[in-house]
């Protein structure tokens, strides 16, 4: 399978990772979202594709891109978005993840997205509901809809990804992103590295098919696509790096390490930016070199081509 031959349909049931996924089934899904990134330019209308159908958003982990744009391309859907977030149900209370899920199976929704603090949690839940299951990122294992909007970014300012040389930088090891990125990007042809201090990238990365770099310069030469990443220091528990300057100092990128790479490399960050701590304020800011606020926007247009393409009609 080359991905060249056309899906009608996304062929799963539910999105839990990108780890497996063929060419085929991410390319579907990224056609689908292209048409919507148009739709967007064009329209502040709604559509009815999913109207009578009833989304959950359950968000176990804070969040604010995320979960703000599943219920924005929902509701772009026609559909009804439910936020269940977890200060204000019985989850506080000592429900299991099993019982909330059995409870919200109950009635009878489309679709869940779930964002949970475990690993292998999103999985364990979709194994007890009906409905279609999508993972908003669980633990540090995986985040597909990151790293198909990543993807979408990348297409929109380079028109492949196949042949691209991609960065991904800082804390590896606490990193879904990181992950569903580097399954995406192998899958669809990219050349990936991971570029960080050895104490934040995991001993098992080589299986994953990157080559590993402990310093920028050697690590960005030649690179098309830069992902910056933040640390995440509340999956931390010890003290990964010597100190934030130090950090910065290394692994932040400025002007400076930018110019280790291709010309005109694109810099990807799926936020919350630390600014000063993994990228430099000013980069960040800078529209023609950073294309973070195009993510953002991609995100909306690929949620939309996930719900629509896991919702049964
Ligand atoms: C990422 C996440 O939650 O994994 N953010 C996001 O979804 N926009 C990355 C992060 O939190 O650093």
């Amino acid at each position: 399978m080359n991905g060249i031959d056309k899906l009608k349909n996304y062929p799963h049931k539910h999105l839990l990772g990108i780890e497996g996924l063929l060419p085929n089934s991410l390319n579907f899904l990224l056609d689908l979202s292209q048409k919507y990134v148009k739709f967007l330019e064009k329209n502040s209308k709604k559509l009815d594709y999913l109207k009578n159908k009833t989304c959950i958003n359950l968000f176990f982990e804070n969040s604010t891109r995320t979960r703000t744009s599943f219920e924005l391309a929902g509701k772009k859907l026609g559909a009804d978005m439910l936020n269940i977030s977890v200060g204000t149900s019985s989850i506080k209370k000592g429900e299991t993840l099993i019982d909330t899920a059995m409870t919200l199976n109950a009635m009878q929704p489309d679709l869940i997205v779930v964002r949970h603090n475990d690993a292998g949690a999103v999985k364990l839940l979709s194994e007890k509901v009906n409905c279609g299951v999508i993972n908003a990122g669980d633990g540090p294992h995986e985040h597909p809809t990151q790293a198909l909007l990543d993807a979408l970014t990348i297409l929109s300012r380079k028109k492949t990804i196949a042949g691209l040389k991609v960065a991904i930088c800082g804390d590896i090891m606490h990193s879904r992103v990181a992950r569903s990125n580097i399954h995406l990007l192998n899958t669809l042809g990219a050349e990936v590295r991971v570029i960080g201090p050895a104490t934040l990238i995991p001993k098992e990365i080589d299986s994953l098919g990157v080559k590993v770099f402990y310093n920028m310069k050697d690590g960005l030469k030649d690179i098309d696509i830069i992902i910056m990443l933040r640390l995440q220091l509340e999956r931390m528990s010890g003290s990964f790096v010597p100190s934030i300057r130090e950090y910065f100092r290394f692994y932040g990128l400025d002007r400076e390490k930018l110019n280790y790479a291709k010309p005109d490399a694109l810099i990807l960050h799926p936020g919350p930016m630390n600014r000063g701590v993994e990228i430099d304020t000013e980069l960040a800011d800078d529209l023609d070199r950073s294309a973070i606020f195009d993510q953002v926007r991609m995100g909306v247009a690929v949620r939309m081509a996930c719900l629509k393409a896991l919702v049964k009609k």
